[in-house]
């Protein structure tokens, strides 16, 4: 099978995963689950529990205890792209392809979806422990959630985001924000992966690396999609960075050296990548994954 048939294939793979664990609707709250369940069902490239799944497979994995922490990590990454997507925020109106959270069901609405998404990300994550006897794996995969969605993580790099918007920021501050706000949950994932399959604390600290530098690679990427890329195939407006007055790593540089830093923040995670593990086909996939993220089209 060649690297996008598999690609494909474990999106979709990906996609039930997560479909799965969404919220039913009961009798009264079938507005915020139908609200919720939503933007998750719309689609998305289901990067995150991809790259779970990778880095379990990488250290001889089973694949199950994972699920829920697949699941659980797209549902908040859905959570922080239907908040970043507000009036109060980035004021967006396409999501994956479709209207955004507050233009189909209202701002109040959108609100509460993405505070469901995220209440229902950790009840999803606890389910781990119905599926996996080594009850200690279970709670270090947690501890690396909480770390690395919360104001140390994901949370903490959009805050430092919308607070400087507008306002020039040096390269330590920007290099933050990227780290934080994009590279957190990819961390976290390739870190959840492993650490579920019993990868050393040395080499989840490479992986945190490997998933650092793969942040700025997919965020740069995604800041030259909303300068180049094609509406249609992106799912969401051009344009939303200027039009919101914001720096990013191509405004302040350039598409040229954009492009060239995200292709070598991306060589420097297969480099850390190589010999780590036990799976060497799927160090191979790693491998293609990483480059094909940062050339990207979608
Ligand atoms: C969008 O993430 C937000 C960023 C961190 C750039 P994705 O580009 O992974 O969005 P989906 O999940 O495919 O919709
Ligand atoms: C969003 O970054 C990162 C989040 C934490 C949500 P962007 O604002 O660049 O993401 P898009 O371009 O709207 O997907
Ligand atoms: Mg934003
Ligand atoms: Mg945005
Ligand atoms: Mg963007």
């Amino acid at each position: 099978m060649n690297f996008n048939e598999e690609l494909k294939k474990r999106t979709d793979e990906a996609q039930d995963i997560v479909l799965d664990y969404l919220p039913k609707a009961g009798k009264y709250d079938g507005e915020l689950v139908e609200a919720m369940n939503y933007s998750v069902g719309a689609g998305g490239k289901r990067l995150r529990p991809l790259l779970m799944m990778s880095f379990n497979r990488l250290y001889g994995g089973d694949g199950v205890s994972i699920r829920p922490f697949m699941a659980a990590m797209e549902m908040l990454h859905t959570y922080s792209l239907v908040h970043d997507d507000l009036p109060a925020i980035d004021n967006d109106d396409y999501r994956r392809g479709e209207y955004t959270t507050h233009k189909r069901f209202g701002e109040a609405a959108a609100i509460l979806a993405g505070d469901g998404l995220l209440h229902h990300a950790y009840e999803t994550a606890f389910k781990a422990f119905e599926l996996c006897s080594d009850k200690d794996a279970v709670i270090r995969a947690l501890l690396i959630f909480g770390d690395k969605t919360g104001i140390n993580g994901m949370l903490g790099g959009q805050a430092a985001d919308v607070i400087n918007t507008g306002k020039r920021i040096d390269d330590g501050l920007m290099y933050y924000i990227y780290e934080k706000k994009t590279g957190a949950l990819i961390e976290g994932s390739m870190m959840i992966g492993a650490a579920l399959a019993g990868a050393s604390d040395d080499d989840l600290e490479t992986i945190r690396r490997i998933g650092a530098d793969i942040g700025m690679a997919f965020q740069i990427r995604d800041d030259i999609l909303d300068v180049t890329g094609d509406e249609s195939v992106i799912g969401k407006p051009k344009g939303s960075d200027e039009r919101n007055n914001k720096k990013t790593y191509v405004s302040v540089n350039g598409l040229k050296k954009a492009q060239e830093d995200a292709e070598e923040y991306s060589s420097e995670a297969r480099r850390l990548l190589e010999g780590l593990g036990v799976n060497d086909g799927e160090r191979a996939f790693i491998g293609e994954l990483f480059n094909y993220l940062c050339s990207r089209d979608k």
